[in-house]
């Protein structure tokens, strides 16, 4: 432990289980010096098991909001500099929801209702939260705000469906409230683009084991644990990276910049049956 985050006050939105990586963040948060008001929807909070994190991080307080109503996020805000006692440090944004994964709409088939809810939820929410928090004047200066995204915002992955354009909208948000945010209040605003990791959102995408496995392979570092991603989340919410803003960061092992690694390819060549390989064992390209 490195104590950066002594005496900072924070915010984490978007822990259901111990398997989201909210959750994570949390509680490495808190191992930093860290004191933290949790929250999440009224529903999350009932059916998940956010009481007993609150009560392994001595959480401030559990206030419910949903993302999506400002009047919820001026409670949150305004209740939680209350239980924090001054303004907030640091911000972790952590939810996401599409309506057309969870109802198996494909994306040449979207629900445009669906649509509006996985954007509100997903990357508007985004700019709510800081909308209502510097109307607020609830950021102290120098605070930190983070948002998780995924690569398919950049590059066309199967079965992401309309949650690449909610994390490419967020992505935009994020240089578009930091730009403001930076100049008129020293706030940064950033996204962590995080590898494939098991957790209740993404074990809804269509084909995520071998999404996971694919990242892997092709990751010289391999995949990002959610444990990784709360370490790196402790350094941007720390002051070792004040000058860092309007940046979507990519936490995923060397995923992102790789084409073909030798492992990718390996398990690739394994898929050619043998009617599609010469007598040497060569490949038989159609
Ligand atoms: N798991 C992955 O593979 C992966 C990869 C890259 C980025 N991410 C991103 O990480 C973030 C956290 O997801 P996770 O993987 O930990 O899954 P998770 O299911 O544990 O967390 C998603 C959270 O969003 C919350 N949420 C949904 N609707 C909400 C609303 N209206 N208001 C407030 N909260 C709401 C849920 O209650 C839940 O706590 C998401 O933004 C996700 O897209 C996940």
């Amino acid at each position: 432990m490195y104590n950066l985050l002594k005496g900072k006050k924070g915010i984490i939105f978007g822990a259901l289980n111990d398997q989201s990586i909210a959750w994570k963040v949390a509680e490495r948060a808190v191992e930093e010096g860290a004191e933290i008001v949790l929250t999440n929807t009224a529903v999350a909070i009932r059916m998940g098991t956010l009481d007993e994190l609150a009560k392994t991080t001595h959480a401030a307080a559990v206030i419910p909001a949903d993302a999506t109503s400002v009047e919820d996020l001026e409670n949150l805000f305004t209740e939680a500099q209350k239980a924090l006692g001054g303004k907030i440090d640091f911000v972790l944004h952590s939810c996401a929801m599409s309506v057309n994964m969870r109802k198996k709409r494909t994306y040449d088939d979207l629900d445009y209702g669906f649509l509006d809810k996985t954007l509100d939820i997903s990357a508007v929410s985004f700019h709510k939260m800081m909308q209502v928090a510097k109307k607020l004047d609830a950021i102290a200066e120098g605070g930190s705000i983070l948002a998780l995204t995924y690569v398919a915002s950049h590059r066309t992955f199967f079965g992401y469906n309309d949650m690449a354009d909610a994390k490419a909208l967020l992505e935009s948000i994020t240089r578009s409230f930091g730009y403001i945010y930076g100049r008129e209040k020293q706030v940064r605003v950033n996204c962590i683009s995080q590898s494939p990791t098991l957790t209740t959102a993404g074990g809804g995408i269509k084909g995520f084991d071998g999404m996971l496995d694919f990242a892997d392979r092709m990751s010289p570092l391999g995949n990002a644990s959610a444990d990784d991603c709360a370490d790196y989340c402790i350094t941007l919410f720390s002051d070792l990276t004040k000058k860092v803003t309007m940046q979507t960061l990519f936490h995923d092992g060397g995923f992102s910049n790789m084409g073909m690694s030798l492992r990718g390819m390996e398990q690739y060549n394994k898929s050619f049956i043998p009617e599609n390989t010469d007598e040497n064992g060569k490949i038989i390209y159609g």
